[in-house]
């Protein structure tokens, strides 16, 4: 059985504080956030409490289809920028998502948002999964990831039913993290 870990609010809004720290120093100012919904959401927005840019969104769904040992998996936009805003033509975009796991949604993402007209394109990530990726990240992008985690299934507090619950196990597993 897949390992889970959990995070509070409290944590998460810690890491993307280091996180826009990051970014800050990284030589790049962006203009704008790009969040990939539904996950990149909530980050965007506790990063913008340090970035002081403006949001914008995309939003996609993931469809894993696994046929043995044949995989073909296959990412939808469920809402795009499309056309990309003039207000945001030449700028520096920063692309924010919740967790880099496989790369397959960020090379997707980033693929279609290479072809815009845009300056320096980077992207932000609060967790960065340690394992083999199979997605790629295109050429020239900037990379920055809040913290680096083992490849266990990460229950977010915005996912919980019970919220209390969620800060218990967060608060018991937090040994193993
Ligand atoms: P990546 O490019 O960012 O690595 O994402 P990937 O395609 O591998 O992820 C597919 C979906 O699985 C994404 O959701 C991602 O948020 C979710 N996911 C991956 N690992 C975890 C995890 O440990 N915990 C949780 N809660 N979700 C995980 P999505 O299709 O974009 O949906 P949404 O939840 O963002 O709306
Ligand atoms: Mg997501």
């Amino acid at each position: 059985m897949i390992k889970k870990i959990w995070y509070t609010y409290d944590d998460i809004h810690r890491v993307l504080k280091e996180l826009a720290g990051k970014i800050q120093s990284g030589g790049v100012k962006y203009d704008a956030m790009i969040a990939i919904g539904g996950g990149g959401f909530i980050p965007a927005r506790i990063l913008r409490c340090f970035l002081n840019i403006p949001i914008y969104a995309v939003t996609t769904a993931y469809y894993a289809n696994d046929f043995g040992y044949q995989t073909n998996d296959e990412i939808k936009k469920i809402q795009w920028l499309d056309p990309i805003p003039e207000s945001l033509i030449g700028k520096n975009i920063l692309v924010v998502d919740e967790v880099d796991d496989s790369r397959v949604t960020l090379e997707f993402v980033l693929n279609e948002l290479q072809k815009e007209k845009f300056a320096e394109i980077g992207v932000a990530v609060l967790h960065e999964k340690i394992k083999e990726k199979k997605g790629i990240l295109p050429q020239g992008i900037h990379y920055y990831s809040g913290m680096t985690v083992k490849d266990w299934w990460i229950n977010y507090p915005w996912d919980a039913d019970d919220i209390t619950a969620h800060n218990m196990l967060a608060a018991e597993s937090s040994a193993e993290r």
